[in-house]
């Protein structure tokens, strides 16, 4: 029998860091279930200490969701364990995630402590959080840097003091996947009673090596992944959920199983993806839109002769289905709801009937609707709580005459409008915009993506929008890219605090 790797998802706490992607509760709340169906082990929900929202997140995902661990993350610090025991309080499966820096740089400066010290707050901290959790997860922070020796000493006095995981982060990304390897080699070889607890890897992929690093300790003796969704997370990300399942579903010789059922992939990529305001890189192993595009003469004939001439992994695998249903302007709200659901998307029925309202808008501009329309769809229902409302947009554009756009604003219920050219539609519209909202903001990114292709398709728009010193995202899909791109922003500016 193959032995069982536990995969710890970590999308809506590390993945969640990425500047301007936070969920609301809401949204974690839909992503937590595609998790649970996905098969995942461990749901990290949040670090409840951090702010209200991520100590409600917590509380809700605990009620919403059955089978899965659900982790709290602290400090090594009393406070920090008492909200996240109160914020487990409904969790049928729970399990706390506490640590401190290790390396000699958090020692030092992080702490200004001393490796004895280090030592006894870790030990203090798991003994604390045993008093109410039998499942008590450690991490040593920075363990990537932190030296082979040392680093064995804490883990030795945590897994002693009861904790149930060990957490090995390479939390900067540095790790060659030869000494990230080594390094949990060392710790199985050399950690008195590790047999007691189960050895997980945290890896960050600032040099690219996040999936690397994570199969090396895997070959190694770890037996769970900490992953997220696409790889999202602060800086490069984190190791990739779906590249690790795939790895391990593909090369059976390594004996390694986990309980991902990988026809769930493809859907909660596209999910994450556009709850995240993330677009999927185009070339993005396993989920990006031209992983499984041959393009090269040789290979497309290969492929048709027969598919293992050049496709390692059956798109179907992972829940691309070439024969996927098109919907129409005649498709009812059940058709909706069932391709929905083989997407791995839930919706309550009040979001269900707003979906069921943006589709039939879209089919009326385009004729057929496919999986990653309905996606973007599903994602989208947020302007309802919007401050700041798009009235109307008319846009003058064309060779030979100058752009003006004029725009109407209600915000809060109260009505505006504006007129102002521009160097091109977008511009004129954002110019216009502007004379209504007159805050200080700088368009610093701005990204428009087809969703399939012909020119009747979606354009989805991200922007990120600067004000006052912080990033702001905003995101819209519409057939009219113009009226995209000003959503988008207007997304933005409902973000800021107040308009
Ligand atoms: O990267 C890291 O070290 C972490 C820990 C808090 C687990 O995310
Ligand atoms: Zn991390």
């Amino acid at each position: 029998m193959s032995k069982r790797v536990f995969i710890f998802d970590t999308t809506l706490r590390d993945g969640e860091q990425v500047p301007g992607c936070q969920l609301n509760t809401v949204e974690k709340i839909q992503i937590a279930k595609a998790l649970e169906e996905l098969g995942v082990d461990v749901i990290e929900a949040g670090f409840p200490i951090s702010s209200p929202g991520d100590f409600n997140s917590v509380v809700e995902i605990s009620k919403a969701v059955t089978w899965p661990v659900i982790c709290g993350l602290t400090r090594a610090v009393e406070k920090d364990i008492d909200v996240a025991v109160e914020a487990l309080k409904y969790a049928r499966h729970k399990r706390i995630h506490t640590g401190i820096g290790t390396s000699d740089s958090h020692i030092r400066y992080k702490f200004n402590s001393n490796r004895e010290e280090i030592i006894e707050r870790a030990v203090r901290a798991v003994k604390y959080a045993k008093k109410y959790v039998e499942d008590v997860e450690f991490y040593a922070e920075d363990a990537g840097r932190t030296e082979n020796e040392y680093l064995a000493r804490v883990i030795e006095a945590v897994v002693k003091a009861g904790a149930t995981v060990v957490n090995i982060p390479d939390t900067t990304g540095y790790c060659l996947p030869e000494e990230y390897g080594a390094k949990i080699r060392y710790l199985v070889e050399h950690v008195d009673g590790i047999h007691k607890a189960v050895i997980s890897t945290h890896c960050h992929n600032d040099l690219g090596m996040a999936t690397a690093n994570t199969m090396a300790a895997l070959l190694n003796g770890a037996r769970q992944c900490e992953v997220t969704i696409n790889g999202v997370g602060e800086r490069a990300g984190n190791t990739a959920l779906e590249e690790i399942a795939m790895i391990l579903k593909s090369h059976k010789e390594i004996d390694l199983e986990t309980n991902i059922n990988s026809k769930k992939i493809y859907g909660l990529s596209r999910t994450v993806s556009s709850l995240m305001n993330m677009p999927v890189q185009a070339n993005k192993a396993i989920v990006g839109r031209n992983a499984f595009a041959h393009s090269s003469g040789i290979h497309q004939d290969g492929v048709i002769k027969d598919m293992s001439t050049y496709e390692i992994i059956d798109p179907k695998d992972i829940g691309l289905d070439g024969n996927a249903i098109v919907l129409t302007a005649r498709s009812g709200r059940a058709a909706l709801r069932t391709r929905l659901e083989a997407l791995g998307v839930r919706l309550s029925e009040e979001k269900l009937d707003k979906t069921y309202q943006e589709f039939l808008r879209l089919a009326d501009k385009k004729k057929d609707i496919g999986d990653e329309d309905l996606l973007v769809l599903s994602g989208m229902d947020r302007s309802d709580d919007h401050h700041v409302k798009l009235e109307f947009l008319q846009v003058t554009s064309g060779v030979g005459v100058r752009p003006v756009a004029s725009i109407g604003l209600d915000i809060a219920g109260e009505k505006f409008e504006a007129a102002a050219v521009g160097n091109g539609p977008v511009d004129a519209a954002i110019n216009a915009l502007k004379e209504i909202i007159k805050r200080p903001m700088v368009l610093k990114e701005f990204t428009i993506q087809n969703i399939t292709k012909g020119s009747n398709d979606v354009g989805k728009v991200h922007m990120q929008v600067e004000h006052e010193g912080k990033l702001y995202y905003g995101f819209s899909a519409n057939t009219d890219i113009v009226a995209a791109s000003v959503e988008a922003y207007i997304d933005c500016i409902n973000k800021f605090k107040q308009v």
